[in-house]
């Protein structure tokens, strides 16, 4: 497994952010994390990452547990954060150098970077300070970093947010080609259908629990009460406003 989350638990001072979430993400899946502003994604995130230590729970990224062996699991792991802090005074080359230096990768990280400028249509910036860059810029620059080391684990809170249709639809197949080379994915995200479209699984989150986890095929044989496909919009409206009550028995069904 890639990922593994077991029991994890983080509370903030009086806020508890995520209460017991256990899942698992396995090489070459793409995993959606969705559910309502304050659910806990982008904690949940934060710690896999090695940023926040968990209240309570144990997690591994790559065989590599975040409480003894953080170097080893960073070293797997692309995180790259909702608002992606970039060295305003670098230009996008020289974030790339000092991603380079930082994984000590060997001389061919180069070759690596070109391509990624040329996906992500950043060639006509490479000299430019990031300062300079569109919102949506400076966004691909993140990921690009995060891509460059080849890691076998991707975080990304929020990509596509902020990005022009041809953004997404590069987004959606970098993280798709990221996948089929067997990286596993996670991404959290609000816009449901994008997440439909290009994840292979979700887990709908809601007030730090865990609502549902299931793959997309599973999703798509879910029929609503009139008989129709049900859509992950439809899923997350019934299972994040319905009673709790309702939820846990629909839960409880399979549903
Ligand atoms: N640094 C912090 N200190 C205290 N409470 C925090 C902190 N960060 C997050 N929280 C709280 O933890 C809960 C979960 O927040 P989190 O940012 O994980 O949610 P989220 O699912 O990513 O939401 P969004 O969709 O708005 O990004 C919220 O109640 C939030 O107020
Ligand atoms: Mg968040």
């Amino acid at each position: 497994m890639s990922i593994v989350v077991e029991d994890f638990h983080k509370i903030y001072d009086k806020t508890i952010a995520v209460a017991g979430l256990t899942f698992t993400v396995e090489p070459g899946e793409i995993l959606g994390l969705v559910g309502p502003n304050g659910a806990g994604k982008t904690t949940t995130m934060r710690a896999l990452a090695g940023i926040l230590v968990p209240s309570r729970g144990r997690l591994t990224i790559d065989g590599h547990d975040l409480a003894t062996d953080p170097v080893g699991a960073k070293q797997a792991l692309a995180y790259v954060p909702d608002d992606p802090h970039l060295f305003d005074n670098l230009t996008v080359w020289e974030h790339f150098r000092f991603i380079a230096a930082a994984y000590r990768l060997s001389a061919e990280w180069t070759g690596h970077a070109e391509l990624l400028l040329e996906q992500f249509e950043l060639v006509e910036k490479r000299n430019e300070p990031t300062s300079t860059l569109s919102r949506g810029m400076r966004q691909k620059v993140a990921i690009s970093c995060g891509y460059l080391h080849n890691p076998r684990v991707i975080m990304l809170d929020e990509p596509l947010t902020g990005l022009d249709p041809r953004g997404i639809r590069t987004m959606q197949e970098s993280i798709r080609k990221r996948s089929e080379a067997g990286a596993a994915v996670m991404i959290s995200s609000h816009l449901l259908s994008l997440v439909e479209d290009l994840c292979t699984s979700i887990l709908v989150m809601h007030r730090g629990k865990m609502l549902l986890r299931g793959t997309l095929l599973e999703l798509r044989q879910a029929i609503d009460a009139s008989g129709r496909p049900e859509s992950l919009e439809d899923l997350f409206f019934r299972l994040t406003e319905a009673d709790p009550v309702d939820a846990a028995t629909s839960i409880a069904r399979g549903a």
